[in-house]
């Protein structure tokens, strides 16, 4: 079995991955952002990288892999541009990154100061590009975008609405309700979908068993 991870069978293939939850900036000290540890999307990476691809590591969450091309961004609309440039020339997109919903409307020059009669304060905000949906719907035939489905509740028609809606070749959903699932963890429990497929249940497993599974599909495909 260790066999197929020595063996470069990802050699010449272009791979991005995205990682991390992104942060959505208020102030010049302040954002708002998620739980996203980066885990899933480094351990993609790492699998990608040892089987022989060239990966371009997209991430919020600093990191130092050996052995890859690693872009450190912040907000949603940065990850929107480096992937508007680097994807025209990937074979493979994985979008493993929590990307904001929204973002303040306005990003305020200076600190916001507290003001000493007002006990509320409200921040308005505005929808973020869908990243994996935009990019995806310029793929080629020959590119393959996966996304991942965060559910905390009917996980498999929320999950089957993104892969249709978004044009992804594979959705990777997780319930992220459960303890050793998803955010901040070193563990995953996917279910994979996959147009014209039944969904795959994979048990509870570590993010770099994830990932070598799904390579190993996507080599098998
Ligand atoms: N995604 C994206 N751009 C966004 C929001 C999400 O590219 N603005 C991507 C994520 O990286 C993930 C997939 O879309 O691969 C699904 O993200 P998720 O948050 O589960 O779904 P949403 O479409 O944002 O729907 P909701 O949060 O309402 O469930
Ligand atoms: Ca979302």
């Amino acid at each position: 079995i260790q066999a197929q991870f020595t063996e470069k069978k990802l050699n010449g293939k272009r791979v991005i991955v995205t990682a991390g939850g992104t942060k959505e900036a208020i102030d010049p000290v302040r954002f708002i952002g998620n739980r996203s540890s980066g885990k899933m999307g480094f351990a993609m990476a790492k699998v990608a990288r040892d089987l022989g691809a060239e990966v371009t590591l997209i991430t919020t969450v600093p990191a130092s892999f050996a052995g890859m091309n690693i872009i450190q961004i912040q907000t949603a609309d940065e990850m929107m541009q480096q992937l508007k440039d680097v994807f025209p020339k990937a074979d493979v997109l994985i979008m493993a990154a929590a990307v904001a919903d929204f973002k303040p409307m306005k990003v305020a020059d200076q600190k916001i100061k507290k003001n000493d009669d007002e006990d509320i304060f409200t921040i308005k905000l505005t929808k973020n590009p869908d990243i994996l949906q935009t990019i995806a719907a310029t793929k080629t035939s020959q590119q393959f975008v996966v996304g991942f489905a965060a559910e905390t509740q009917h996980l498999l028609d929320n999950a089957e609405k993104k892969l249709n809606k978004k044009h992804a070749d594979v959705i990777l959903a997780n319930d992220v309700s459960q303890k050793n699932a998803g955010f901040n963890v070193d563990t995953n429990k996917v279910t994979l979908l996959q147009k014209g497929h039944e969904p795959i249940n994979w048990p509870l497993m570590s993010k770099t068993e994830v990932a070598k599974k799904f390579w190993d599909l996507y080599l098998n495909k």
